[in-house]
């Protein structure tokens, strides 16, 4: 494994508020920034175009191996721009029924076995922001600095709420805490790569802070490390 001094590991459940806080730490550092959940789910998106079922391991290993998936510059709602081959998905990605595609498929080991190497690519100079669920624990073990980000169910389906109503999209906030909580569930009781903090992250509960509040204290955190200047 190379050796990873400039990694910010930012793990935990969905809609904690890691992508939004992921890009901003890694636009004010200046580093790359890693979205692993967004390879998950361009993969489960390929898959349901190809009609590889969910059920299909080796199959779904082989396409990740080959997936075209690339990273454009970011939009301001809907974060970093993501291709499928030509294709722009950035939008199509991020519906509720894509982040359950993505759980299903992430959830079998030779899937993750296959996108390891991929995202550990992103550690290139000068730096990387990871974020994801096993960021700290499984693919960037050696990293500095793990933060943890939670917040309460009721929370982030909120934030996921006004997300959504943003973009223009409909929504039904009870539906919304469900399927949160579903996909919590299938994260954290999944034998490769449960969500869990690494034994040395930093938990952080961001249900009471504002998003500026959260980069602020990641940035004192990073600051705070040798390894930040
Ligand atoms: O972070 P995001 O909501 O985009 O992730 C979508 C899904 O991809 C997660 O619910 C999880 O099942 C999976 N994922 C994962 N490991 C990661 C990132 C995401 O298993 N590092």
């Amino acid at each position: 494994m190379s050796q990873q001094q400039a990694v910010i590991t930012i793990d935990g459940p969905g809609g904690a508020g890691k992508g939004t806080i992921s890009l901003a730490v890694a636009h004010r550092l200046g580093w790359n920034y890693l979205d692993s959940g967004a390879l998950y789910r361009v993969l489960g998106l390929a898959a349901s175009r190809k009609q590889i079922s969910f059920d299909n391991e080796a199959g779904l290993a082989a396409e990740a191996a080959v997936l075209a998936v690339s990273f454009g510059a970011d939009d301001p709602l809907l974060g970093v721009r993501v291709y499928l081959d030509k294709d722009e998905v950035t939008d199509e990605i991020r519906t509720e029924q894509a982040g359950t595609a993505a759980s299903r498929v992430a959830a079998l080991p030779a899937v993750r076995t296959a996108l390891l190497q991929r995202q550990r690519d992103f550690d290139a100079p000068p730096g990387v922001v990871a974020d994801g669920r096993d960021m700290g624990t499984t693919v960037f073990p050696d990293a500095p600095l793990k933060i943890f980000l939670t917040a309460s169910a009721e929370e982030r389906a909120r934030r996921r709420y006004k997300q959504l109503i943003k973009k223009g999209d409909g929504a039904n906030i009870r539906a919304l805490q469900e399927e949160i909580e579903e996909r919590d569930r299938r994260d954290s009781e999944r034998s490769a790569s449960p969500l869990r903090p690494a034994d040395d992250a930093l938990e952080l509960d961001t249900t009471e802070m504002s998003i500026e509040e959260v980069v602020e204290k990641v940035m004192a955190l990073a600051q705070a490390s040798q390894f930040v200047r």
